[in-house]
Protein backbone atom coordinates (compact mmCIF):
# COMPACT_ATOMS: atom_id res chain seq x y z
CA UNK A 1 0.00 0.00 0.00
CA UNK A 2 0.85 3.62 -0.67
CA UNK A 3 -0.01 6.31 1.62
CA UNK A 4 0.95 9.58 -0.48
CA UNK A 5 -0.70 12.20 2.49
CA UNK A 6 1.87 14.47 3.93
CA UNK A 7 3.94 13.70 7.29
CA UNK A 8 3.08 17.23 9.59
CA UNK A 9 6.04 18.60 11.11
CA UNK A 10 5.85 21.41 13.75
CA UNK A 11 8.11 23.85 16.25
CA UNK A 12 8.34 27.25 17.56
CA UNK A 13 10.22 28.89 14.51
CA UNK A 14 13.09 27.44 12.84
CA UNK A 15 14.52 24.99 14.56
CA UNK A 16 11.71 22.47 13.04
CA UNK A 17 13.83 22.73 10.04
CA UNK A 18 16.36 20.76 11.41
CA UNK A 19 14.65 17.91 11.58
CA UNK A 20 12.71 18.32 8.06
CA UNK A 21 16.53 18.47 6.90
CA UNK A 22 17.18 15.09 7.70
CA UNK A 23 13.82 14.04 6.15
CA UNK A 24 14.24 15.52 3.14
CA UNK A 25 17.67 13.38 2.70
CA UNK A 26 16.60 10.21 4.53
CA UNK A 27 12.77 10.46 2.82
CA UNK A 28 12.52 11.92 -0.40
CA UNK A 29 9.40 10.37 -1.65
CA UNK A 30 7.45 11.90 1.47
CA UNK A 31 5.99 15.32 1.59
CA UNK A 32 6.40 17.79 4.41
CA UNK A 33 3.89 20.14 5.80
CA UNK A 34 5.91 22.52 8.49
CA UNK A 35 4.33 24.87 10.54
CA UNK A 36 6.41 27.41 13.02
CA UNK A 37 5.28 29.28 15.44
CA UNK A 38 7.42 32.10 15.42
CA UNK A 39 4.90 35.00 16.97
CA UNK A 40 5.20 33.26 19.68
CA UNK A 41 8.14 32.33 20.39
CA UNK A 42 10.93 31.15 22.63
CA UNK A 43 8.51 28.54 23.94
CA UNK A 44 11.33 27.64 26.43
CA UNK A 45 10.33 29.47 29.49
CA UNK A 46 6.34 29.01 28.74
CA UNK A 47 4.23 27.35 31.29
CA UNK A 48 3.80 23.88 29.97
CA UNK A 49 0.54 24.24 29.68
CA UNK A 50 0.52 26.91 27.78
CA UNK A 51 3.34 25.01 25.27
CA UNK A 52 0.83 22.02 24.97
CA UNK A 53 -2.03 24.83 23.93
CA UNK A 54 0.11 26.34 21.22
CA UNK A 55 1.21 23.15 20.04
CA UNK A 56 -2.58 21.61 19.89
CA UNK A 57 -3.16 24.60 17.60
CA UNK A 58 -0.52 23.67 15.14
CA UNK A 59 -1.60 20.27 15.64
CA UNK A 60 -4.82 21.04 14.53
CA UNK A 61 -3.76 22.90 11.38
CA UNK A 62 -1.77 20.04 9.82
CA UNK A 63 -4.99 17.82 10.84
CA UNK A 64 -7.12 19.51 8.74
CA UNK A 65 -4.15 19.64 5.90
CA UNK A 66 -4.71 15.45 6.01
CA UNK A 67 -1.15 14.40 7.51
CA UNK A 68 -0.74 10.75 7.75
CA UNK A 69 1.82 11.30 10.51
CA UNK A 70 2.74 14.14 13.48
CA UNK A 71 6.34 14.71 13.97
CA UNK A 72 6.83 16.90 17.04
CA UNK A 73 10.08 18.67 15.59
CA UNK A 74 10.29 20.69 18.96
CA UNK A 75 11.75 19.04 22.58
CA UNK A 76 9.78 21.72 25.06
CA UNK A 77 6.77 20.97 22.89
CA UNK A 78 7.64 17.20 22.99
CA UNK A 79 8.09 17.16 26.57
CA UNK A 80 4.68 19.24 26.91
CA UNK A 81 2.08 18.12 24.84
CA UNK A 82 3.72 14.47 23.29
CA UNK A 83 1.25 12.48 25.71
CA UNK A 84 -2.01 14.31 25.24
CA UNK A 85 -1.18 14.39 21.53
CA UNK A 86 -0.64 11.13 20.92
CA UNK A 87 -3.73 9.78 23.14
CA UNK A 88 -6.24 12.08 21.36
CA UNK A 89 -5.04 11.95 17.67
CA UNK A 90 -6.09 9.37 15.50
CA UNK A 91 -2.42 9.45 13.17
CA UNK A 92 0.92 8.08 14.64
CA UNK A 93 2.53 11.39 16.73
CA UNK A 94 6.72 11.14 16.78
CA UNK A 95 8.25 13.29 19.47
CA UNK A 96 12.13 14.18 19.26
CA UNK A 97 13.24 13.36 22.97
CA UNK A 98 13.26 9.34 23.50
CA UNK A 99 15.17 8.59 20.14
CA UNK A 100 17.67 11.63 21.04
CA UNK A 101 17.94 9.45 24.62
CA UNK A 102 18.41 6.38 23.10
CA UNK A 103 20.87 7.61 20.54
CA UNK A 104 22.95 9.18 23.52
CA UNK A 105 22.82 5.43 25.63
CA UNK A 106 24.49 3.75 22.26
CA UNK A 107 27.16 6.62 21.75
CA UNK A 108 28.13 7.44 25.29
CA UNK A 109 31.19 4.84 26.57
CA UNK A 110 31.42 6.18 30.56
CA UNK A 111 27.40 6.64 30.98
CA UNK A 112 28.08 10.34 31.09
CA UNK A 113 25.64 12.51 29.06
CA UNK A 114 25.10 15.94 29.19
CA UNK A 115 22.00 17.08 27.46
CA UNK A 116 21.62 21.09 26.34
CA UNK A 117 17.68 22.42 25.53
CA UNK A 118 15.17 25.01 26.76
CA UNK A 119 14.24 25.91 30.79
CA UNK A 120 11.06 23.94 29.42
CA UNK A 121 12.87 20.79 28.68
CA UNK A 122 15.43 20.78 31.42
CA UNK A 123 12.59 21.57 34.31
CA UNK A 124 10.92 18.61 32.58
CA UNK A 125 13.45 16.34 33.47
CA UNK A 126 12.04 14.63 30.44
CA UNK A 127 15.63 13.70 28.85
CA UNK A 128 17.00 12.24 32.38
CA UNK A 129 13.75 10.06 32.97
CA UNK A 130 13.88 8.97 29.57
CA UNK A 131 17.63 7.83 29.50
CA UNK A 132 17.23 6.47 32.89
CA UNK A 133 14.58 4.58 32.73
CA UNK A 134 15.97 2.81 29.89
CA UNK A 135 19.98 2.48 32.56
CA UNK A 136 19.40 3.75 35.64
CA UNK A 137 23.66 3.53 35.80
CA UNK A 138 23.78 6.74 34.03
CA UNK A 139 24.79 9.92 34.93
CA UNK A 140 22.61 12.84 33.33
CA UNK A 141 24.27 16.13 33.21
CA UNK A 142 21.69 18.52 31.77
CA UNK A 143 22.18 22.29 31.60
CA UNK A 144 19.36 24.82 29.96
CA UNK A 145 21.06 26.98 27.48
CA UNK A 146 18.13 29.74 26.89
CA UNK A 147 20.51 32.55 24.31
CA UNK A 148 20.59 29.52 21.67
CA UNK A 149 17.00 30.50 20.48
CA UNK A 150 17.46 33.77 19.85
CA UNK A 151 20.92 33.76 18.24
CA UNK A 152 19.25 31.20 15.47
CA UNK A 153 16.18 32.83 15.09
CA UNK A 154 17.50 36.22 14.24
CA UNK A 155 20.18 34.84 11.88
CA UNK A 156 23.28 34.76 13.82
CA UNK A 157 24.30 31.53 14.02
CA UNK A 158 27.62 31.96 12.26
CA UNK A 159 28.34 35.19 13.92
CA UNK A 160 31.33 36.14 16.50
CA UNK A 161 28.44 36.71 18.95
CA UNK A 162 27.41 33.14 18.83
CA UNK A 163 30.24 31.70 19.19
CA UNK A 164 31.03 33.51 22.39
CA UNK A 165 27.55 33.24 23.80
CA UNK A 166 28.15 29.60 22.97
CA UNK A 167 31.27 29.45 24.71
CA UNK A 168 30.24 31.09 27.50
CA UNK A 169 27.42 29.15 27.75
CA UNK A 170 28.94 25.73 27.95
CA UNK A 171 31.84 26.25 30.25
CA UNK A 172 30.31 24.83 32.87
CA UNK A 173 29.90 21.97 31.36
CA UNK A 174 33.67 21.02 30.38
CA UNK A 175 34.24 20.19 33.92
CA UNK A 176 31.61 17.05 33.83
CA UNK A 177 33.68 14.66 31.89
CA UNK A 178 30.88 13.99 29.79
CA UNK A 179 31.93 11.71 26.72
CA UNK A 180 28.31 12.62 25.20
CA UNK A 181 26.16 15.47 24.70
CA UNK A 182 22.90 15.79 23.53
CA UNK A 183 21.62 18.55 21.25
CA UNK A 184 18.28 18.51 23.45
CA UNK A 185 16.65 21.58 21.33
CA UNK A 186 16.46 21.50 17.24
CA UNK A 187 18.00 25.24 17.45
CA UNK A 188 21.11 23.76 18.15
CA UNK A 189 22.04 22.39 15.52
CA UNK A 190 22.51 25.38 13.65
CA UNK A 191 25.25 26.12 16.23
CA UNK A 192 27.04 22.31 16.05
CA UNK A 193 30.45 23.74 14.97
CA UNK A 194 30.71 25.95 17.80
CA UNK A 195 29.08 23.60 20.21
CA UNK A 196 31.47 20.68 19.25
CA UNK A 197 34.59 23.68 19.07
CA UNK A 198 34.00 24.66 22.73
CA UNK A 199 33.05 20.88 23.79
CA UNK A 200 36.24 19.30 22.01
CA UNK A 201 36.60 16.19 19.25
CA UNK A 202 35.83 13.94 22.31
CA UNK A 203 32.63 14.50 23.44
CA UNK A 204 29.75 12.92 20.43
CA UNK A 205 26.93 15.30 19.80
CA UNK A 206 23.58 13.71 19.39
CA UNK A 207 21.25 15.39 16.92
CA UNK A 208 17.92 14.11 18.67
CA UNK A 209 16.22 15.85 15.43
CA UNK A 210 17.92 14.07 13.28
CA UNK A 211 17.39 10.49 15.00
CA UNK A 212 13.81 10.94 15.46
CA UNK A 213 13.69 10.33 11.47
CA UNK A 214 14.79 7.01 12.18
CA UNK A 215 11.66 6.73 14.17
CA UNK A 216 9.46 7.93 11.37
CA UNK A 217 11.32 5.83 8.74
CA UNK A 218 10.48 2.82 11.12
CA UNK A 219 6.92 3.57 11.48
CA UNK A 220 5.93 4.54 8.14
CA UNK A 221 7.57 0.73 7.43
CA UNK A 222 6.03 -0.59 10.24
CA UNK A 223 2.37 1.04 9.41
CA UNK A 224 2.60 0.26 5.68
CA UNK A 225 1.96 4.13 4.99
CA UNK A 226 4.89 5.59 3.70
CA UNK A 227 4.95 6.85 0.02
CA UNK A 228 5.93 3.95 -2.70
CA UNK A 229 4.62 6.18 -5.92
CA UNK A 230 7.69 7.60 -7.98
CA UNK A 231 6.59 11.81 -7.40
CA UNK A 232 5.32 13.64 -5.04
CA UNK A 233 1.79 14.11 -5.40
CA UNK A 234 1.74 16.80 -2.99
CA UNK A 235 3.93 19.64 -2.72
CA UNK A 236 6.12 20.62 0.59
CA UNK A 237 4.23 23.71 2.51
CA UNK A 238 6.11 25.34 4.80
CA UNK A 239 4.16 27.84 7.24
CA UNK A 240 4.79 30.29 9.69
CA UNK A 241 2.88 32.60 12.20
CA UNK A 242 5.90 35.22 12.07
CA UNK A 243 7.57 36.94 9.05
CA UNK A 244 7.69 34.98 6.19
CA UNK A 245 10.77 36.24 4.72
CA UNK A 246 13.06 35.84 7.96
CA UNK A 247 11.77 32.22 8.09
CA UNK A 248 12.99 32.26 4.21
CA UNK A 249 16.15 33.23 4.89
CA UNK A 250 17.50 30.81 7.39
CA UNK A 251 15.51 27.90 5.30
CA UNK A 252 16.94 28.89 2.22
CA UNK A 253 20.85 28.63 4.19
CA UNK A 254 19.88 25.84 6.10
CA UNK A 255 18.17 23.60 3.95
CA UNK A 256 20.12 24.86 1.21
CA UNK A 257 16.94 25.45 -1.11
CA UNK A 258 17.11 28.83 -3.20
CA UNK A 259 13.76 29.04 -4.34
CA UNK A 260 12.27 28.25 -0.76
CA UNK A 261 9.11 29.88 -0.38
CA UNK A 262 7.16 30.15 3.22
CA UNK A 263 3.37 31.28 4.00
CA UNK A 264 2.31 33.41 6.80
CA UNK A 265 -0.76 32.09 8.74
CA UNK A 266 -2.61 33.54 12.33
CA UNK A 267 -2.39 30.60 14.90
CA UNK A 268 -4.03 32.58 17.74
CA UNK A 269 -4.37 35.24 19.21
CA UNK A 270 -1.56 35.73 21.56
CA UNK A 271 1.81 37.15 20.26
CA UNK A 272 4.90 37.48 21.78
CA UNK A 273 5.94 40.97 23.69
N1 LIG B 1 13.17 24.22 19.06
C1 LIG B 1 12.55 24.06 20.31
C2 LIG B 1 13.03 22.86 21.08
O1 LIG B 1 13.48 21.92 20.49
C3 LIG B 1 12.33 25.19 21.25
C4 LIG B 1 12.68 26.57 20.96
C5 LIG B 1 11.94 27.58 21.80
O2 LIG B 1 12.30 27.81 22.96
O3 LIG B 1 10.99 28.12 21.27
O4 LIG B 1 12.91 22.82 22.27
Amino acid sequence: MSDEHAIGFMDSGVGGLTVVKQALKQLPRETVYFIGDQARLPYGPRPGAQVCEFSWQMADFLMKKHIKMLVIACNTATAAALPDLRARLNIPVIGVIKPGSRAALKASRNNRIGVIATDGTIRSNAYSDAILTKDPTATVVPLACPKFVPLVESNEYHSTVAKRVVAESLKDLKKQDIDTLVLGCTHNPLLRPLIQNVVGPNVTLIDSGAETINDVSSVLDYLDIANTSSTKRYPDEYYTTGAAAQFEAIAKDWLGQPDFHATHIDLGSETND
